[in-house]
């Protein structure tokens, strides 16, 4: 079962991220005293983040309580103006009081497949007691990829290991990525799409035939949490909102 939220605009769409995530992070921390996130990279994201910091979000949040890992990261230094932890960093993290020991980068400047072992050794570590991420946020992209689960790529099979680190022939580039073996155990996964270029591939991910070699952002299939689309307009311009 999954749900769909539609906004008209993209402002609309990431002030209703940034108020959901505020929500489920009270709602952790009130549960199990801590709250524990993947972002999602890409542009997306950034106005969600962006609002989280300021005070009308942030001082909402117990940030000592909030443990900040990432869905997926590309293989550059962590000041790359391409790295989704400098993204997160500038619109997020550099602006609320999280203790820098809760914020779990993913080693994009080492040897990538030595980057995936030591993040799988640290998520291992972090959910020892078997309680998943709370909330996975993810995008998606035009080619229907979500994280770096690019089409026609072996992670998005993946049965075992909860990090990969791949070579994307399609970017021409690394990438380390969590796998759904992971994400699908989170209590919480919620993309945040938007655009009209992800209109169609959006219609094919929810309604098209089940092909996830090319439209990954289906292998995202929560075994027992709940799956939230969250949407502007644009991007939903080819869905009409129906109960799965
Ligand atoms: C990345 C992201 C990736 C992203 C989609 C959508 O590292 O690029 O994790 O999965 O979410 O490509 O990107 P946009 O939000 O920029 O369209």
């Amino acid at each position: 079962m999954s749900v769909t939220q539609i906004f008209p605009t993209p402002s609309e769409l990431a002030l209703q991220v940034a108020t959901q995530f505020c929500e489920l992070a009270q709602n952790a921390i009130a549960a199990r005293n801590k709250f524990s996130v993947a972002l999602a990279g890409g542009s997306t994201p950034k106005a969600a983040y962006q609002l989280l910091a300021t005070p009308q979000f942030a001082d909402q949040i117990d940030w000592q309580k909030v443990h900040i890992f990432y869905g997926d990261e590309r293989c550059v230094p962590p000041d790359h103006p391409d790295s989704n932890y400098h993204m997160s960093r500038q619109a997020l993290l550099d602006h609320v009081p999280i203790p820098e020991a809760n914020i779990y980068r993913m080693p994009g400047e080492i040897d990538p497949i030595n980057a995936a072992l030591q993040y799988e050794h640290q998520l291992r570590n972090f959910f020892w007691e078997m309680n998943y991420f709370d909330l996975v946020l993810l995008g998606m992209g035009a080619d229907g990829h979500t994280a770096s689960l690019f089409p026609g790529t072996q992670a998005i099979h993946e049965k075992n290991c909860w990090v990969r680190a791949h070579f994307v022939e399609k970017l021409n580039t690394w990438r380390i990525t969590l796998t759904p073996v992971l994400i699908n155990t989170a209590h919480q996964i919620v993309f945040v799409v938007a655009g009209q270029n992800k209109a169609e591939p959006l219609q094919q991910v929810r309604h098209g035939p089940y092909q996830p070699d090319n439209y990954p952002s289906q292998i995202i299939q929560p075994k027992k949490g709940q799956l939230t689309w969250m949407l502007d307009q644009a991007a939903a311009s080819l869905i009409s909102p129906r109960p799965e």
